[in-house]
């Protein structure tokens, strides 16, 4: 088999380097391990690009890394514009935050059909095509349409929102259908995957049979496969990170004082300012608390040039900086506030140093840094995470302590609870959360959904009307940590 993989973002895995976001950082140890070929974005564009695709490769791990520059004309309209202006918000319930124009989403169908044409070079008898997230929803069907009928596979990392969100986006019946050109498509959680099925027949009306949808392209399976983290090599690092200078000094900065950690891309989603209210709330309602525990959040800042990102840092910058005037003290800061990114061994450090983990978005698709705080735990002295029922780790991680990132006043009572938790309640709930995590790592997921792609090319010849009756070829088999559909 020779697998190629594509994203949007993809990781280079320079050591020490900053991770943005979950999914290239999540991707790299398996992929490079794999010996897969990775195509994504160079991050750079350029002009004329879309005539003629050209790839640079690298070696990457067993296999490759190729990068193409994207076409200049539309990198805008499909970055910013239609995939983080109209379909990041709809998937993440935020109807109100949908920007779309016509241009946009023919920014986006450009790439996509650009993506596909540069994909075609790495096209083999034994290829096998898994494509990540929503940025290349249409990339199944542009690959049909120029003839590919090899396996073609389609991961979404973030939610997939009810049909009164999803029918907030322009062009979504066409999207949808373009989709189901793959095979197999997989989701985070069963709600996203039930989301989803209902948006297949409310929009298109088409026949579902045991998470099988019958289409003009004919059957896609639709399945959960819930990703996870590499539960060893995480724990590993961040046993040797605390020796780290950054994470040293930062120790010997806190005094014998707690600290609760926050690590997020600085996105609407994430609930961040829901969260500082809450360290607010609770200091207010329980001074003794002040000076006792402090909060560091650290908001990497992301996709600058949207507007709702934009008024996102200056609401949070100024809701920080009240906070800290008016609990602060001349040698007491309660929120260190940072804006940048950290290598993965520092944070792994800094989440072991941390007593509270607070993961408190308002939707997510998994959320790996909830996983990564369990990870990073001192078995003999774990620390408590404060979880988000909204994100799709909740699922898997039921003994955190859970929230309704919308009850300010709940969550500040719970993360005082977290922070005076006696030991033995902390490591009940910490052990049962590494067991979910071991029994769901990310090498699992990803053997897990390669291995049903290969397995399952279920009729997919030229494009023929909806079969009636599809075969019950399908048995859903159990995935990763054992959820399923259906
Ligand atoms: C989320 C998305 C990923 C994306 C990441 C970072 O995790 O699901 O696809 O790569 O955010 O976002 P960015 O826009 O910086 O790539």
């Amino acid at each position: 088999m020779n697998l190629v993989v594509v994203s949007n973002r993809v990781a280079r895995g320079v050591a020490n380097e900053p991770m943005t976001g979950g999914l290239a950082a999540a991707l790299l140890p398996v992929v490079e391990k794999s010996g897969a070929i990775w195509v994504g974005s160079s991050g750079r564009v350029r002009d004329g690009a879309q005539k003629e695709p050209f790839a640079e490769i690298e070696a990457l791990g067993a296999g490759a890394l190729a990068t193409l520059d994207l076409p200049a004309a539309h990198y805008g309209g499909y970055y910013e514009g239609f995939a983080n202006s109209a379909l990041w918000p709809a998937l993440h319930s935020r109807a109100d935050l949908i920007r779309a124009s016509e241009e946009d989403y023919l920014s986006y169908r450009e790439v996509n059909a650009f993506m596909a044409r540069a994909l075609l070079r790495f096209a083999r008898p034994d290829t096998v095509f898994w494509i990540q997230d929503y940025h290349f929803l249409a990339l199944g069907a542009e690959l049909r349409d120029r003839g590919v009928t090899q396996p073609i596979g389609f991961f979404l990392h973030t939610p997939w929102a009810a049909p009164t969100m999803i029918e907030g986006v322009p062009h979504h019946r066409e999207l949808i259908e373009a989709m189901l050109a793959c095979d197999l498509i997989g989701f985070q959680t069963r709600n996203d995957c039930e989301n989803f099925l209902d948006c297949v027949s409310s929009d298109l009306g088409l026949d579902i049979e045991n998470g099988v949808v019958a289409s003009r392209y004919g059957k896609t399976r639709v399945a959960v496969f819930p990703i996870g983290i590499d539960v060893e090599k995480f724990a590993v690092q961040a046993a040797k990170a605390v020796s780290h200078p950054d994470v040293s000094r930062l120790r010997r900065s806190l005094n014998g004082e707690k600290l609760a950690i926050g690590v997020d891309r600085m996105d609407y989603s994430k609930g961040l300012t829901n969260r500082i209210k809450a360290f607010d709330r609770m200091w207010t309602s329980q001074p003794a608390l002040a000076r006792t525990v402090s909060l560091l959040q650290i908001a990497t800042p992301s996709r600058g040039g949207i507007e709702a990102y934009e008024s996102l840092q200056s609401e949070l910058a100024k809701l920080v900086s009240d906070v800290n005037g008016r609990h602060g003290e001349a040698d007491w800061t309660p929120i260190r506030y940072l804006n940048k990114g950290f290598s993965q061994t520092v944070l792994a450090g800094l989440y072991r140093t941390a007593q509270v983990g607070v993961v408190t978005p308002l939707h997510d698709g998994m959320n790996l840094v909830a996983k990564e705080y369990v990870a990073a735990q001192n078995p003999a002295d774990p620390g408590v995470l404060v979880l988000s029922k909204f994100a799709g780790a909740a699922n898997e991680l039921d003994t955190a302590l859970l929230v309704n990132p919308h009850d300010i006043d709940g969550m500040a009572r719970t993360i005082a609870t977290a922070i005076s938790m006696p030991l033995t309640e902390r490591r009940m709930r910490w052990e049962a959360m590494m067991e979910k995590l071991c029994a769901g790592t990310i090498q699992q997921w990803f053997a897990a959904f390669v291995e049903a792609l290969q397995e399952g090319q279920l009729d997919k010849g030229p494009t023929e009307p909806p079969i009636a009756e599809p075969p019950t070829l399908w048995p859903l088999r159990s995935v990763n940590t054992g959820t399923r559909y259906h």
